[in-house]
């Protein structure tokens, strides 16, 4: 499949939207093998920390469904924390039931330990030098919050290291989101990022290297005007 990208950019929607919901999920989540160790990434949760904190300087009512992070709660917002993929699924779906978008900037575990050991895993009950964990697939909260969505705006992101765009507009089609917003690695953990907008309409829009916080300005204008 071709990546069918075009100069032409995706609707800009007013800079005034109105006031609205908005669900931000941000963060890692934590997939836990025992009481003491898991699998998690390096995400930071600054992306989704900025959209929460500019949407709620907007006057949008803001539910920020967060991973493990070390960041304040910007004020105004309603943060709910979660640990691990299914929370964020559940806390995630449970806060969109009423709202009227949702960026998934979260940084999902894909994947978790088939069972998670009461106690901790010792090496002497490997016997030997190697060791496996099974893993079972984490539920894609993108694809499935997006099912339910009808008008409403739903957004994702992808992180990519190669051939980024025919990878994240297949995201965007598997998923059935209304845009994902692409960046490449140098924006883990940083505090400035480049990021490439692409909307189901098939348009996309590239943005220069800029702080997180005038990105989630620029995402934010994602949002439809809605009438009163
Ligand atoms: N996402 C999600 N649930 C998952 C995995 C990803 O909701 N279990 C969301 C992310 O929050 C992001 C989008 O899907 O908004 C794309 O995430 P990404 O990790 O790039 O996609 P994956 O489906 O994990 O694809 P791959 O591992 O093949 O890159």
């Amino acid at each position: 499949m071709s990546a069918r990208t075009t100069s032409r950019e995706p609707a800009r929607r007013s800079r005034a939207a109105s006031k609205q919901h908005v669900v931000v999920t941000a963060g890692p989540t934590r997939e836990y093998i025992d009481p003491v160790r898991f699998l998690s990434n390096e995400s930071s949760g600054r992306m989704g920390f900025a959209l929460a904190r500019r949407a709620a300087e907007l006057g949008h009512r803001v539910t920020l469904v967060a991973g493990p992070v070390h960041l304040e709660t910007p004020p105004g917002v309603r943060r709910v924390d979660v640990m691990s993929a299914r929370d964020m699924l559940k806390a995630t779906q449970r806060a969109f039931r009423e709202a009227d978008a949702l960026f998934m900037a979260a940084a999902v575990a894909d994947w978790r330990p088939a069972r998670r050991l009461s106690g901790k895993w010792r090496k002497k009950d490997e016997g030997g030098d190697e060791a496996s964990i099974a893993l079972v697939k984490n539920p894609d909260i993108l694809a499935t919050v997006a099912r339910t969505k009808g008008s409403r705006t739903v957004v994702g992101f992808a992180l990519e290291t190669a051939d980024g765009i025919r990878r994240a507009k297949r995201k965007l089609e598997r998923k059935g989101a209304d845009f994902i917003v692409l960046n490449d690695a140098s924006a883990l953990n940083a505090a400035r990022s480049s990021v490439t907008i692409l909307s189901s309409d098939g348009t996309s829009r590239q943005l220069g290297i800029r702080p997180k916080d005038r990105v989630a300005d620029a995402l934010l204008e994602l949002l439809p005007e809605q009438r009163e």
